[in-house]
């Protein structure tokens, strides 16, 4: 088949909205697009494993512990299903995390920031596992299959996540008055960022033409985060928090908070390296990546050597 026929096959499978699998033919831009999108996805998960790793060992509660420590776990796992989703479209896990390294593939904003308070943990799950829920359980009906099936997967894990860092902000704004505060700082703090994870407004986006032609993408970067807004604000106000935003307010008429705008001058400082953490973060996962070649040896030994048996 010529390649104008398999394209227009491709898109006549995207259009009836089923799966491209693997083995599909697909255009080279609609591979690349994927790679790049489901490796950064890939790289948040782990990279996110460190602010919240920060807190193991200073958890209020061996409960508190317990339930960090399965959440960071999940992370982990999280990272391994999206790295192997990519690895069906021909790129191999050495040469996403070289990507990583290099600076060529990004990770989610959000984890260049802090956590600096107990509060954070809370905020971290609440907030930005909040807002991954809202876009990944939109990207359960993305076209390429794999990908589709791993969120399937990590969206129920997610919903726990979102779960416990709530109930360590309800239960925060119910104690002292200095933990009140803390929980408040951590809203602070956390709140425009988490808006951020969502990208750029639609008109600024450069990926979401191709990503709503291929169906990568379901919806918007904007209907995403305004879906975000409108569910957590309630949220916020039920358990007593303040929405840092001074230009919040209900528009009857879109049914959905109209919002103070968003500092991109922000967002483009610290995707582009220069956020708070993104020296540490990148320190730490080169360090530890070294530091666990062994494993990866010793397990493509004994690999190989099964094989030969
Ligand atoms: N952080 C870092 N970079 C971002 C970003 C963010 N929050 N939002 C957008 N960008 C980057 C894009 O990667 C792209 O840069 P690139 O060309 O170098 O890749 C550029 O900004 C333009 O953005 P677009 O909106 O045009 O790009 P996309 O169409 O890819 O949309 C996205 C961005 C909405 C983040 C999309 O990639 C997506 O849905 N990704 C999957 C979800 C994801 O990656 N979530 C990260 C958080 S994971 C997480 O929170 C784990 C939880 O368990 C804690």
């Amino acid at each position: 088949m010529d390649s104008l026929v398999q394209t227009t096959a491709f898109q006549q499978k995207i259009d009836q909205d089923l799966n491209i699998e693997p083995k599909d033919h697909m255009p080279d831009a609609y591979r690349s697009h994927l790679i790049r999108q489901i490796s950064q996805h890939a790289h948040s998960e782990v990279i996110g494993m460190q602010p919240e790793g920060n807190w193991i060992t200073r958890a209020p509660s061996l409960r508190a512990k317990q339930i960090l420590l399965a959440k960071i776990q999940d992370e982990g796992g999280h990272g391994l299903y999206l790295y192997s989703a990519a690895e069906t479209l021909g790129i191999s896990r050495e040469e996403m995390i070289e990507q990583l390294h290099s600076g060529k593939a990004k990770y989610s904003n959000i984890f260049n920031y802090p956590t600096l308070t107990w509060a954070d943990i809370g905020a971290i799950g609440w907030l930005v596992d909040g807002a991954a829920i809202v876009n990944q359980v939109s990207l359960q009906r993305t076209s390429f299959g794999p990908y589709a099936r791993a969120m399937v997967r990590i969206c129920k894990e997610e919903s726990f996540h979102q779960r416990q860092g709530y109930e360590i902000m309800a239960n925060m704004m119910k104690g002292t008055a200095e933990q009140r505060e803390m929980a408040q700082d951590a809203m602070n703090r956390f709140w425009w960022p988490a808006l951020m994870m969502f990208g750029p407004h639609d008109g600024d986006s450069p990926h979401s033409g191709d990503a709503f032609l291929w169906k990568i993408k379901r919806k918007s970067n904007d209907e995403l985060r305004q879906k975000f807004i409108d569910k957590t604000i309630d949220q916020a106000t039920l358990i007593g928090l303040t929405v840092p935003d001074p230009e919040l307010k209900w528009n009857a008429e879109k049914e959905g908070y109209d919002h103070g705008e968003i500092d991109w001058d922000e967002f483009h400082r610290v995707i582009r390296g220069n956020g708070p953490c993104n020296k540490q973060r990148m320190a730490h996962h080169v360090k530890y990546h070294e530091e666990g070649a062994w494993v990866r040896e010793a397990a493509a030994a004994y690999k190989q050597r099964k094989n030969e048996f």
